[in-house]
């Protein structure tokens, strides 16, 4: 143990072992002889206890020492005679790294409200909740990359900075240079999606996956919507919309054997303080089998329930989250995968059912979120492409070298989005996305 952290100490250390702990202060206690730290420092929810006897070097420097103070605390382990813990550190010296000002620091009390701690964005990784859900987002990024690494997809970079509309919203950053006009020689764009890069690399590396920072000017102020959000895209060559969905479940139940296996505490203290029903809703979803209906399916399925909803269910309109929610959380109370939607409400590369109304999109709904997932076969049939592409009004060379891709060499390929926060928002139980990011950028707001 060069420098241990405190998750080092508490799993590895042995009882007579000397060492320093570094940390931030949770709490002080002080009784008639002794003061009590307990430590914290990120590498897990859990704390170190530390016991200061006056009299050791550095004792002088604790006056002003309270909580989100930084500290090194040398001693030796110990067993603790105290409840909730099975070591302590009996100090031998203490230093002070910094203080907190006791008056001002923000973070001493417990219970403050979501919103609260997002205006304080910089210092609320510190706190409980925020540690538990930033280390969960991390153990799902190396999930990811293992997940598709052991599935044979190669990890590509594409670029945020676009002359593409991929999913042909209009919906777009535009990028400008403060130091010349038409810095690309033409208008150029922060990138909505890497998908039609990827489809490119997949011609020829089989399988990708990118996983990459997205932008979207949505003008939509919801708990689900951000304007910089993260997304994995799976393309694979040889894939149909049935090895897709396959690929999606079981990427979806590999993030959540993660969460269990690595943050089990982590996800322990989120059921208590923020969603009753989180571990409930990712063991459910781990071992259910997704339920696949068609778009039809799900119409008659909403259209036979019922419900007043606030926006109308009609074969050729899209699903709201009002809808979603309802098909995944009461009907069917797992995980569904809609396949089959209108070719109206979807993007130009999708692949055209023989109906010639529907296209194989397909999007998984989760409990909680609605759409975590959005993908699709691709059409890859190049009249067709150019046909859809022109009825759509779009203009045949803005796609020139995307049309290339299936003028040589092509082959039925499918893919997917996953946004990033949506799946921590869903193995978190947090419910607005602002506050599964560090630092939110949605309409409005992009302080930090
Ligand atoms: O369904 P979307 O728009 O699909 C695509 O962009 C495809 N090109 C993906 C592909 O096939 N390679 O977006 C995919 C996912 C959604 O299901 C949702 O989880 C998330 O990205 N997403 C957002 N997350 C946060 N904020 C936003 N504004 C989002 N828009 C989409
Ligand atoms: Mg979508």
């Amino acid at each position: 143990m060069a420098k241990p952290r405190i998750i080092d100490i508490l799993d590895k250390a042995e009882i007579g072992q000397t060492l320093t702990a570094y940390g931030w202060v949770r709490s002080r206690r002080d009784s008639k002889a002794v003061t009590f730290l307990v430590l914290g420092d990120g590498s897990s929810l859990k704390t170190l206890q530390a016991v200061i006897d006056p009299g050791i070097e550095g004792h002088a420097e604790l006056t002003h020492v309270g909580t989100g103070a930084s500290v090194a605390v040398t001693g030796e382990i110990v067993a603790s005679p105290g409840k909730g813990q099975a070591l302590e550190l009996k100090a031998t010296r203490v230093e002070v790294l910094g203080l907190a000002d006791q008056e001002s620091y923000p973070l001493q009390k417990k219970g403050h409200s979501m919103e609260f701690l997002r205006s304080i964005a910089h210092l609320r990784a510190r706190s409980n909740v925020f540690g538990a859900v930033f280390r969960i987002r991390a153990a799902l990024a190396q999930a990811t990359h293992r997940f598709f690494a052991a599935q044979g997809f190669h990890y590509v970079h594409t670029p945020i900075i676009t002359a593409s509309d991929c999913e042909g919203a209009g919906a777009m950053f535009e990028v400008k240079a403060s130091t010349k006009d038409h810095f690309f020689g033409r208008p150029a764009m922060l990138t909505v999606s890497g998908q039609l890069n990827a489809e490119a690399l997949a011609y020829g590396l089989g399988r990708v996956y990118t996983f990459g920072p997205t932008f979207r000017a949505e003008n939509s102020n919801t708990n689900r919507h951000l304007a910089e959000f993260w997304m994995i895209e799976p393309e694979a060559a040889f894939f149909d919309i049935h090895d897709d969905m396959d690929l999606a479940e079981s990427y979806l139940k590999a993030l959540i054997d993660t969460v269990f296996a690595e943050r089990g505490d982590d996800v322990e203290l989120l059921g208590k303080f923020v969603d009753k029903d989180l571990v409930k809703t990712l063991e459910t979803t781990r071992t259910a089998t997704f339920v696949r209906i068609s778009y039809t399916e799900a119409i008659e399925v909403l259209e036979r329930s019922g419900r007043a909803f606030e926006f109308p269910v009609k074969w050729g309109a899209d699903l709201q989250s009002e809808h979603e929610r309802f098909l995944t959380e009461e009907h069917f109370k797992v995980p569904v995968m809609i396949t089959g939607y209108p070719k109206e409400i979807k993007s130009f590369y999708m692949f055209a059912n023989d109906d010639d109304k529907t296209v194989a999109a397909m999007d998984v709904l989760v409990p909680r979120i609605g759409e975590i997932i959005g993908g699709s076969q691709r059409e890859h049939r190049l009249e067709r492409l150019e046909r859809r592409i022109v009825e759509l009004g779009m203009r045949l060379e803005d796609y020139t070298w995307y049309l290339d891709l299936n003028r040589y060499g092509a082959v039925p390929h499918a893919g997917f989005g996953l946004g990033f926060e949506r799946a921590v928002m869903f193995c978190t139980g947090m419910v607005n996305i602002r506050d599964v990011v560090p630092f939110p950028r949605a309409v409005g707001q992009a302080a930090f």
